[in-house]
């Protein structure tokens, strides 16, 4: 299988061709990008041969595209890859708007080609394994899930990551919707009822900047750094979300957990609480069986759903409701 990389920036770079490079069956084959000298770089530097001038130059020359662009382009990218019959590797969030979301979903669903968005989180051994421990019902329903994506003054102000045109948001886009997506996936999507949220930005744009990845121009900031949420579902259950890039809190924190009806788990690291037989009792996990790259394991799901050998892990119309989500902390926070 030929695949082709469309933005060849930062991600494309550090996971996506490394990932697809270990995989048999697969050949990175081209690579296309605005950035001519960049194209050309990177298709020195990892052994590609084709270097396109479009991206329907490069679709005309493989089965499948991973696109790496800035949020702002994977809605059109995505249209006119699966509109070309190609299967289709798109990086997260799915889209800076809902609207385009859904219409990426509906081009998917009335196809047959893959549409995959790159919630690689999922592909995490302790993800896996939480949700093995939730489907063979350890923790009974799922009632109350605690998520926290919290980064102690640690802005990315390199790259795209704090422009609000081409990545539609902040912390919220780049990194609270990994966790949000995890956390829905764990508890099977259910319908929501209602979104509460508020966006902030103010830590960001303080004069006296104290930031551990390095100084950006604190005046052009117009993302959020830090974002809360309660989110209600249909079936009774409720997340409280938090998610940051600058929070004043004593240090970095990524924590998923679930209180169910009959015990309740944490993911990172992976453990699960029980009472039962008038004990309490905490199981931690000490090792467990997977690929330890979520990069790689991410990349073989989404090449073996392209040979139709399994399902790809990330459906579309999951993503979709992670923009939806987001989405709608925007408008909460607006009020
Ligand atoms: N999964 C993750 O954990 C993760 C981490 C970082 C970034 N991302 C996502 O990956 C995407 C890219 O982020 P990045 O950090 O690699 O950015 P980047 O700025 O490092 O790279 C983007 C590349 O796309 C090129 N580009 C821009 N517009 C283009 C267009 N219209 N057509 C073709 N090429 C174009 C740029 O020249 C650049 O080389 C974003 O959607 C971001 O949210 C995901």
């Amino acid at each position: 299988m030929k695949v082709g990389i469309i933005g060849v920036g930062g991600i494309a770079t550090n996971r996506h061709i490394p990932a697809l490079q270990t995989i048999e069956d697969v050949e990175v084959y081209g690579v296309y990008d605005v950035n001519q000298v960049r194209a050309t770089e990177v298709a020195a530097s990892f052994a590609i041969p084709f270097i396109a001038n479009s991206e329907s130059e490069l679709f005309a020359q493989v089965d499948a595209v991973v696109i790496c662009t800035p949020n702002k382009f994977h809605h059109q990218s995505v249209l006119q890859a699966l509109q070309a019959g190609k299967h289709v590797f798109c990086e997260k969030p799915m889209a800076i708007t809902n609207a385009e979301a859904v219409e990426m979903e509906k081009a998917a669903s009335e196809g047959k080609n893959v549409l995959q968005i790159g919630y690689h989180y999922r592909f995490k051994k302790e993800a896996l394994a939480a949700k093995k421990l939730i489907q063979t019902g350890e923790i009974g329903d799922p009632l109350v899930i605690r998520v926290e994506g919290m980064r102690r003054r640690k802005v990315p102000g390199w790259g795209v990551f704090i422009n609000k045109d081409l990545q539609g948001g902040g912390c919220l886009m780049d990194y609270g919707c990994h966790l949000l997506d995890l956390a829905l996936w764990l508890v099977d999507y259910p319908e929501i009822e209602s979104v509460h949220g508020q966006t902030y930005e103010l830590v960001s744009r303080h004069e006296d900047q104290v930031n551990e990845w390095g100084a950006y121009d604190a005046t052009k900031i117009d993302v959020e750094d830090h974002a809360t949420a309660y989110i209600t579902f249909k079936n009774g259950a409720t997340m409280l979300f938090e998610t940051s890039w600058a929070a004043n809190v004593p240090s970095d924190k990524e924590t998923i957990s679930i209180s169910g009806t009959t015990g309740g788990l944490n993911v990172f690291p992976l453990a699960m609480n029980k009472a039962s037989s008038g004990m309490m009792s905490t199981m931690n996990a000490d090792w467990i069986a997977g690929e330890s790259n979520e990069g790689i394991a991410q990349a073989r799901n989404f090449v073996n759903a392209c040979l139709g050998r399994e399902e790809s892990l990330v459906k579309p119309n999951e993503a979709q409701q992670v923009t939806s989500i987001i989405e709608q902390i925007y408008e909460a926070s607006k009020k």
